[in-house]
């Protein structure tokens, strides 16, 4: 059962991009339309609004050709009274109908940019570390900040404008044919050149559309790096560095937005002068028409209003079409994120079988076990080759081996941060990927060898993820730390259990990091228990508290440290040297040291 090597690296170019352009409306729909659902009855009243204001706006023309050709020509002014109540009440109907398709869009419009920004960030956690390794955090961001925000502006805006419009441009055309064919068709010939003309551009819209977008998610993963790595930069004295950096991906981001504009201005003059060519044909046409006739001046002028009706909403549909290709380069955008699988699926639990299998009492059965594992990073080297062991439950384990060995790789694989290339990580017998992550997490605790802290306080960050202490109070908080015989580390931090930790956790020091990284984990009471060099950063005499604080765990947590320092894993009890792609049984201390000087037994 190997996995799918899958590689997590989101497009960033252009290139490959322009994708069936024919397929654009489908998959569009197909991944807003569920999002919609809930907005059923918001999108019914919009669509009946939109018929009302377009049937209002249609039937104006013939109100008022009416007052002409009968009522004016008659000199009937009582006539011409009504015909103007009733235009104020088509006027009315207007107003109020596009008032209730702005609100209710906009509505939508939020309603789906909430479900896209939730569907997003869910889609995130679900994906495994490697997608995390291969993308930048700014690039994300900006795909879950920007991208999502174009969509927005696009439902509450220009899809209104969109439906109306577009209902208009139907209901006017057709009103042009069949009031007098020969006069509606060449009044429609304009819209059909621009018609072909918009076909033509809007692939390349969309692709500049899409590179800025792109280079806006560069520009962001640029401030992103550089914030994160400030000091680094101060120290080195690097700042010339990254302002170039900076300033090559600001103006990437300029040139690229200057043809995103030029290309959402496009269609804004093309359809202009349509317009313009539609009414001048209808105006020499039907002048002519009248000389011969065969058309009335009250019908001419309801003809030029019905051009009006469908040249003004075709205008504003060039705004809008650009608009809708920054809107589809967005979803685009969006989908790569979300059109991504994990290949760490929870797979199925065939039950107890292998549990049984060995035939051994879940007392005796190993804690985690290797069995044959390989792993190799994507696109990296291949770090272990056919590893087997089995930890037993209440043991303390030592990983030693030197730099870039792969302690850090064996422990990620203990804790399902990665799944092996081939081979298989037992948990208690079963598969661990049969256990879901809470079930996982809750079991299996892992102190990270660059331990991550979030804005808030001591206490917070130590009951992080730990829902049995979720809502307990301060006091519930110390007397749980006293009988972990965690108290004493509180008094490392300057306000103890309330003391502020900012995001990054730049006021605390790497040791006071790791304290709290351990307090997390202890508190627990994990069923096994990683350390990550979680004791390199910190003194010798914490260190002594860290040691009988690990030695007063429950008996029956088993222990995997990874340390540097040979003094951390003199007690344990199985020591492991992980190098070269081999993880051996080191017998004793001494010839652990042996293999950590020569890379080999001294025998
Ligand atoms: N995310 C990654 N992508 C690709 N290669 C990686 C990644 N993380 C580690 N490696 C490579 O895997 C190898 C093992 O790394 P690992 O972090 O497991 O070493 P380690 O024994 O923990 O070292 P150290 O003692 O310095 O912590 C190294 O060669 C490293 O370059
Ligand atoms: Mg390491």
């Amino acid at each position: 059962m190997n996995n799918d090597r899958t590689t997590y690296f989101l497009p960033t170019g252009t290139e490959e991009q322009n994708k069936a352009q024919q397929n654009t409306f489908v998959r569009a729909w197909k991944s807003l339309a569920p999002l919609m659902l809930g907005e059923r009855k918001r999108l019914i009243i919009t669509l009946i609004a939109v018929l009302a204001s377009t049937l209002a706006t249609l039937l104006a023309p013939v109100i008022i050709a009416q007052a002409v050709d009968v009522y004016i020509v008659h000199g009937n002014y009582m006539g011409v009274l009504m015909d103007a109540g009733l235009l104020l009440l088509m006027y009315v109907i207007v107003l109020v109908a596009g008032y209730n398709q702005t609100k209710n869009m906009g509505t939508v419009g939020r309603s789906v940019l909430f479900k896209l920004r939730n569907e997003l960030f869910a889609k995130l956690q679900e994906l495994p570390i490697a997608f995390f390794n291969q993308n930048k955090a700014g690039d994300l961001i900006s795909r879950i900040n920007n991208d999502t925000d174009k969509l927005n502006q696009f439902f509450a805006q220009a899809l209104v404008q969109f439906i109306g419009n577009g209902s208009l441009i139907v209901g006017a055309g057709v009103f042009l044919v069949v009031l007098n064919w020969k006069l509606g068709l060449a009044a429609l010939a304009p819209a059909a050149i621009v018609f072909i003309i918009t076909q033509l551009l809007s692939g390349w819209v969309k692709q500049k559309s899409r590179a800025g977008l792109q280079s806006l998610g560069s520009l962001s993963a640029e401030i992103q790096e550089s914030l994160d790595n400030f000091k680094v930069i101060v120290v080195f004295n690097r700042l010339d560095y990254f302002r170039k950096k900076f300033n090559t991906a600001n103006e990437q981001n300029y040139k690229a937005s200057i043809w995103s504009g030029i290309a959402s201005g496009v269609f804004t003059p093309i359809y202009g002068l349509a317009s313009n060519l539609g009414q001048l044909v209808v105006l020499c046409y039907g002048l002519y028409l009248i000389t011969t006739g065969n058309l009335t001046i009250g019908l001419l002028i309801g003809y030029i209003l019905y051009v009006n009706s469908f040249y003004n909403p075709l205008r504003q549909l060039a705004t809008v079409w650009s608009s809708l290709q920054l809107a589809l380069a967005s979803l685009d955008r969006i989908q790569d994120v979300l059109s991504l699988s994990t290949n760490m699926p929870i797979i199925e639990d065939l039950g107890k079988d292998e549990v049984e299998m060995k035939n051994t009492s879940n007392s005796l059965l190993p804690v985690l076990a290797f069995e044959n594992v390989s792993f190799t990073y994507p696109e990296g080297k291949s770090v272990l080759r056919d590893i087997s062991f089995e930890l037993e439950k209440g043991k303390t384990y030592a990983l030693v081996g030197p730099t870039g060995g792969g302690k850090t790789t064996t422990a990620s694989l203990m804790a399902r941060l990665y799944d092996p290339t081939e081979g298989r990580v037992l948990l208690q017998g079963k598969d661990i990927r049969t256990y879901k992550s809470h079930e996982r997490a809750e079991k299996i605790g892992f102190i990270l060898q660059e331990p991550f802290l979030f804005s808030g306080t001591v206490k917070e960050n130590i009951v992080y993820g730990n829902a049995n202490y979720a809502d307990c109070s301060d006091d519930e908080l110390a007397r749980a730390l006293e009988t972990a015989r965690l108290s004493s580390l509180i008094e490392r931090f300057d306000g103890g259990l309330s003391a502020k930790v900012s995001g990054g956790a730049d006021g605390l020091s790497l040791g006071q990091k790791q304290l709290i990284a351990f307090m997390r984990a202890a508190l627990r009471k994990p069923e096994l228990l990683i350390l990550d060099e979680a004791t390199a950063n910190i003194d010798t005499v914490t260190e002594q508290i860290l040691e009988d604080i690990l030695s007063h765990l429950p008996s029956t947590t088993t222990k995997v440290i990874i340390a540097h320092r040979l003094n951390t894993i003199r007690d344990a009890d199985q020591i492991f040297f992980v190098n070269a792609g081999a993880l051996t049984l080191a017998g004793s201390m001494d010839e652990a040291v042996e293999l950590l000087m020569h890379g080999k037994r001294s025998s």
